[in-house]
């Protein structure tokens, strides 16, 4: 069926000298700010904690972004009892209140859209058109899923004579929200929004290198109007605090984004029955991929050239809809290696402040040097056609091009997250298509085609949760793409669709007898 309407936030149309020069200002008013500390907030307080970390620009590291607290095992203790003590009242606030806060916040985020993006530039290298896209998408989850929630709220009658049957939606609980840094704003918001409007108090554990613009966005909750202890900021580190919170018995849900490795072990770990747990728990996990585009020989390479460059190279090729394998067809594969190259070389590689600059820096250190250790073997198991070199400050990987790879080669099956391009060639489509369907993985893959059989094929063939023909394979919409994958990327339905709420929700039936 059709879905409702849904009017998408627009990204600001920086061709105008307005939202140039709005950028301009938003950046010089953070600059000034940084370094400032950011406490957890827990049960409605600012809670001062023994350790703080730095959060560094990762184009000039010796610039800290701000420092954040890392809360403890016990003060996380003190969260889960503070979300306990809060519950009662927020499971009986309604759908519609409850949306509002969401509502509210979309408008904040709005309003502070030219300086969040800022923010994003900085601590995580971001460029200014694809942060601007994240807060766009924020809004829309906030806004798209306040709809919902009250769509939900009306239930489902299935009455007949002498008997009344009622459908509805409960909150479960206690949701822990951990997020990537990929996404720094996108995706806390998303998973976080989805857990309050629902009905459940929510803690947000953010990934340590995005957690200045996770405090910015704790913030914006605070002031919608979000009471204390529904939702907590409580940012901490990975193995420790959030594994506690995972394997909490008073914790319902778990909604977590991030890498497989860490997918799987809170998947596991949420498993196991503690004493005094009445429930099992609920696990939404969304996690990596090795996304694939085949361009056959029917393509416009123009076209595929400018999907697969913006795919791989976007953000440096961290996102888990990056395409990072390119399975060519060989009656047009060395056409399409030479353009490709020759594009892969015209990216500018900098600081992600630099309007003109396409790729910026990578996360951190441990991440650039596992990227240079994949870029290593890759040497060993293929061609490298573009190697580029890179600013010597910061966290930089220059693109990197490897062709002739084999389907099975360590470049070609194990997700990397960054700026590392596998060109892979295909005798046949229904090689190309073996290929592409090849790995553990199954989120985002591409088609560049011309050919009416071959698109068909794609569309029941390719193992992916989004599908994209004929253009590029990122920048999913909320509610016009909804996002997500199975094999190994992930288990829990599409972020930004029709079924993403009800994970959050314990649908119950009550029948009377009339
Ligand atoms: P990560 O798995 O290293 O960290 C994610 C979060 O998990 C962080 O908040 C971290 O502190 C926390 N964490 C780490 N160990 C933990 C543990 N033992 N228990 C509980 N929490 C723990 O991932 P990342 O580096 O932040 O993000 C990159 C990964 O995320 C990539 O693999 C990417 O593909 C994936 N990703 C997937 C999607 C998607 O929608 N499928 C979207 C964005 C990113
Ligand atoms: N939703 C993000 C994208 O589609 C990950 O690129």
């Amino acid at each position: 069926g059709t879905p409702n309407q849904f009017d998408q936030a627009a990204d600001s149309d920086y061709a105008q000298a307005a939202a140039r020069q709005a950028a301009e200002k938003a950046m010089a008013t953070v600059r000034q700010q940084l370094g400032q500390t950011y406490w957890p907030i827990i049960a409605g307080e600012a809670l001062e904690t023994e350790t703080v970390i730095d959060s560094e620009n990762p184009a000039q590291p010796s610039e800290i972004v701000g420092r954040v607290g890392q809360i403890t095992v016990e003060q996380a203790e003190q969260a889960i009892a503070a979300a306990r003590e809060a519950f009662p009242n927020w499971r009986r606030t309604p759908a519609t209140e409850r949306a509002a806060c969401l509502r509210r916040a979309a408008d904040l985020l709005a309003e502070r859209r030219a300086e969040l993006c800022a923010w994003m530039v900085l601590e995580v290298g971001k460029v200014l058109r694809e942060a601007d896209g994240e807060v766009s998408e924020a809004i829309d989850f906030c806004r798209y899923y306040a709809n919902e929630m009250e769509r939900l709220d009306q239930g489902v009658n299935y009455d007949i004579s002498g008997e009344n049957n009622r459908y509805r939606y409960f909150p479960r609980g206690i949701v822990v929200v951990i997020s990537p840094w990929n996404f720094p704003l996108a995706i806390a918001t998303g998973m976080t929004v989805a857990a309050l409007v629902t009905g459940n108090c929510t803690l947000l554990k953010p990934a340590e290198t995005s957690s200045v613009i996770a405090a910015k966005l704790a913030e914006i909750l605070v002031e919608a109007g979000i009471p204390k202890g529904v939702f907590q900021f409580v940012p901490g580190k990975g193995s420790t605090v959030g594994a506690h919170l995972v394997g909490h018995p008073d914790v319902h849900m778990i909604a977590f984004t991030g890498s497989r490795q860490v997918g799987c072990q809170i998947y596991a770990d949420a498993a196991q029955l503690k004493p005094g747990q009445k429930h099992l728990k609920r696990v939404v996990a969304e996690m990596g991929g090795k996304n694939a585009i085949i361009v056959d020989q029917s393509a416009d390479l123009d076209q595929a050239v400018a999907g697969v460059v913006q795919s791989a190279f976007g953000y440096s090729g961290q996102k888990c809809s990056a395409c990072s394998r390119v399975i060519v067809l060989n009656q047009v594969y060395d056409n399409f290696v030479a353009r490709l190259t020759e594009a892969t070389k015209s990216l500018n590689v900098g600081l992600a402040e630099d309007s003109g600059v396409k790729v910026g820096p990578v996360i951190d250190g441990k991440a650039r040097d596992r990227i240079y250790e994949y870029i290593e073997k890759g040497r060993q198991e293929a061609t490298v056609a573009v190697s580029q070199p890179v600013p010597e400050e910061g966290y930089f990987v220059g693109p990197t091009v490897f062709v002739d790879v084999a389907p099975d080669a360590t470049i070609a099956q194990e997700e990397i997250f960054g700026p590392v391009l596998a060109v892979i060639k295909a005798d046949s489509f229904d090689q190309a298509i073996a290929i592409a369907n090849g790995t553990d993985y199954a989120l985002t893959g591409g088609l560049y085609s011309r050919t009416p059989s071959h698109i068909d094929r794609a569309q029941a063939d390719f193992e992916v949760g989004n599908l994209y023909i004929n253009r590029g394979c990122t920048g999913a919409i909320v509610a016009r793409q909804p996002f997500g994958g199975f094999k190994l990327s992930g288990v829990g339905s599409k972020a930004g669709g029709p079924d993403y709420l009800q994970q959050f929700l314990e649908p119950r039936a009550v029948t009377e007898n009339v």
